[in-house]
């Protein structure tokens, strides 16, 4: 089962996707992955497409770089994963680029759907948006020490962002399901964790 996590500047997905995984892991073979990156090559895709220093990057090299990054994640660890894992919990996927490159950029979905064909061909089974408005998330993150080039766009990006997701699960209501991350991340943890059982009881 192939699930994704999505969500803008401190949404809490990444504890999130670790409190799933522990909660899962002791009934069935669970994998956690991330991207930008998730594997070798992918990862050093992610250290040039978020480098602060490259603020002259073009919308479309952005675009390619998170489709290429996608396309080895792929290859090294999530089709392999789906052969040999009962539960995939990946940290963005597709959604991201719809969000940030094809609306809140401009580039448009159906550019974004093309230099991903490999990844529409393993769209994943479900995928949970955690939303947040910008100004609860971006105080969240504000102590963090280290800040990439996307954290640093203005507050009114965000709320692009915001609005694209909500845009996209909209589009993929089979697919996605928003969930409200003002809650405590415990009460999140549990809703996702109920949707996921109901997702292995239909399964079996
Ligand atoms: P990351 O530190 O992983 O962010 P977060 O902790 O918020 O998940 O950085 C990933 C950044 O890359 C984030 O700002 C979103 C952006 N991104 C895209 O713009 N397009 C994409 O396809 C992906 C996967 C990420």
């Amino acid at each position: 089962m192939f699930i994704t996590f999505e969500g803008g500047e401190g949404s809490g997905k990444t504890t999130i996707i670790d409190r799933v995984a522990t909660y899962f892991k002791n009934q069935y073979k669970v994998i956690i992955s991330r991207e930008p990156g998730g594997s070798f090559i992918a990862e050093s895709i992610r250290d040039l497409v978020l480098d602060p220093k490259h603020l002259g990057m073009s919308y479309q090299a952005e675009a390619l770089l998170y489709a290429a990054s996608r396309a080895q994640h792929l290859e090294d660890i999530l089709i392999p994963a789906m052969e040999t894992h009962d539960l995939i919990l990946c940290d963005r996927y597709i959604d991201s680029s719809f969000a940030y490159q094809g609306l809140a950029r401009g580039l448009g979905l159906e550019y974004v759907e093309k230099i991903n064909d490999y990844a529409m061909q393993h769209l994943p089974l479900k995928t949970f948006y955690i939303d947040v408005s910008p100004e609860v998330g971006l105080s969240r993150i504000k102590d963090r020490e280290k800040f990439d080039r996307l954290d640093q766009e203005k507050f009114s990006f965000h709320n692009l962002v915001r609005q694209a997701y909500l845009d996209i699960a909209s589009v993929y209501q089979d697919r996605i399901i928003v969930i409200d991350g003002h809650q405590s991340i415990e009460s999140i943890t549990l809703e996702i964790i109920k949707h996921i059982e109901g997702l292995f009881n239909d399964a079996n």
